[in-house]
């Protein structure tokens, strides 16, 4: 095949990319200027799926791809909450593009038993029909053996181990990772998924704070994997470079969810601003560096899991004294619900942010082909969702979203059932098509 001339531009966006050189340069096509829709493409590019569309030559890399086609995104890690919470926040789930919901157990109770999930999956259902819905139980001393092979007998896909006291809902969750080996031991026969948040709690005696925990827990993740080998293990929410590098050191059968807001914040965004405190919180530069890196990088273990965690707006900016009802004291409150939430604008917010950190070409892999492939989850075929790059006509992102049953919806009143997503106010760059 003769070759062709390639602009300064295309050049340079094909070099920044070694890992895909070969396969770009196949793909471009400069006589329809089109990357690559219409040029040839081999098994795994079409699996890739993304369709790069080319309209202005002269202008900038960035500005050449248009609009991206996603097969099925999947969001291996979200909070979708119970009553009216749940009826707000469980149709976001596709309103931001996502078609598989892999769903968090930390409800009050939590879903403990394999019926409880059952059910929770069904009521999730009713409510957003044409979302996929996957269960995980909540790792406690009442779990048995049985239990985990009538859960896996239900579809149920995975367990998750909270550690005591370090998030929401967590009162009930774990201490000692020994004595639940026999439950590892079956949940490795049943092929089911060990889901870990990663943090050890907090001790000021023992040096231990929101800084160092998750480090501090990658022991104990060595331990399991060492042990279970074969027990298909995530490490949640990944916030740092000793994380990263852990789960890569591990064996094909570890693998990570990264955040959509954790590659964008750090400490400093998060101290004094409630709407971007979560748990695990940001890091430093350099571990929001890594988690940049390894998705750049296109490693598969490395997939989203957005921990899109709502609540309301009254319980991120608490009033700062109020009465308790049965005592009539009056009691300080300064504390803050820890989560952000991503899931309405999930799948632009991840386009925007790969392309700020020129991994947009890794979007695909990231939201959808990793995990779906480490879950054995794959897509619909032909099931794609579209994108289009944001003009000044868009909207910005909604500052609240609010409960249909608040009347006013102008309305401030914390008593009122309305949750602020991550980037409210500002533009993204990219929207659904
Ligand atoms: O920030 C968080 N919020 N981290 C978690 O692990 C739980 C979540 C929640 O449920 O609110
Ligand atoms: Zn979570």
């Amino acid at each position: 095949m003769m070759r062709r001339r390639i602009s300064p531009c295309a050049r340079e966006h094909i070099l920044v990319r070694g890992r895909r050189l070969a396969r770009l340069q196949w793909w471009w096509h400069p006589s329809r200027l089109l990357w690559p829709s219409l040029a040839p493409r081999d098994s795994a590019d079409v699996e890739g799926g993304v369709v790069w569309k080319r309209k202005d030559v002269s202008g900038s890399c960035l500005a050449m791809v248009e609009t991206l086609e996603i097969p099925s995104p999947a969001d291996f890690h979200v909070h979708l909450r119970q009553g009216p919470m749940s009826e707000l926040v469980t149709p976001h789930v596709a309103l931001g593009g996502i078609d598989l919901a892999y769903v968090m157990p930390n409800l009050t109770p939590p879903l403990t038993s394999a019926q409880q999930t059952v059910d929770y999956m069904a009521q999730l259902r009713a409510i957003a029909p044409h979302t996929r819905f996957l269960g995980t139980m909540y790792l406690s001393p009442s779990i048995t053996l049985d239990e985990i092979r009538r859960a896996s007998a239900a579809g149920i896909r995975g367990v998750k181990s909270y550690p005591r006291g370090v998030t929401t809902n967590s009162d009930g969750g774990i201490e000692d990772y020994e004595v639940y080996f026999p439950v590892f031991e079956a949940m490795q026969e049943c092929g089911m998924v060990l889901n870990l948040h990663g943090e050890i709690p907090s001790d000021t005696d023992k040096g231990v704070c929101v800084l160092n925990a998750e480090p501090l827990f990658l022991a104990h993740l060595e331990k399991i994997h060492a042990h279970f080998p074969q027990l298909r293990i995530v490490l949640e929410h990944a916030t740092t470079r000793a994380a990263v590098e852990c789960v890569k050191r591990c064996g094909d059968t570890v693998a990570c969810t990264i955040t959509a807001h954790h590659l964008q914040l750090t400490v400093d965004d998060w101290a004094g601003k409630p709407l971007h405190f979560c748990k695990p919180v940001a890091k430093m530069p350099d571990d929001r560096a890594a988690l940049r890196e390894v998705i750049r990088e296109g490693h598969p273990r490395f997939f989203l899991g957005s921990d899109s965690a709502p609540h309301p707006l009254a319980a991120k900016y608490p009033s700062p004294a109020s009465r308790n009802d049965s005592t009539d004291e009056l009691m300080l409150n300064c504390g803050c619900a820890a989560g952000v939430y991503t899931s309405p604008i999930l799948l632009p917010l991840c386009a925007t942010l790969l392309e700020s950190f020129g991994a947009l070409d890794q979007l695909a892999a990231f939201v959808s082909e990793h995990g779906r492939r480490f879950y054995n989850e794959p897509a619909e075929p032909g099931r794609v969702v579209r994108l289009r790059r944001a003009t000044p006509q868009d909207a910005p992102v909604p500052a609240a979203y609010v409960h249909s049953s608040s009347t006013d919806k102008r309305d401030g009143d914390p008593s009122k059932l309305q949750v602020s997503p991550f980037f409210a106010g500002q533009h993204l760059g990219w929207v659904l098509a």
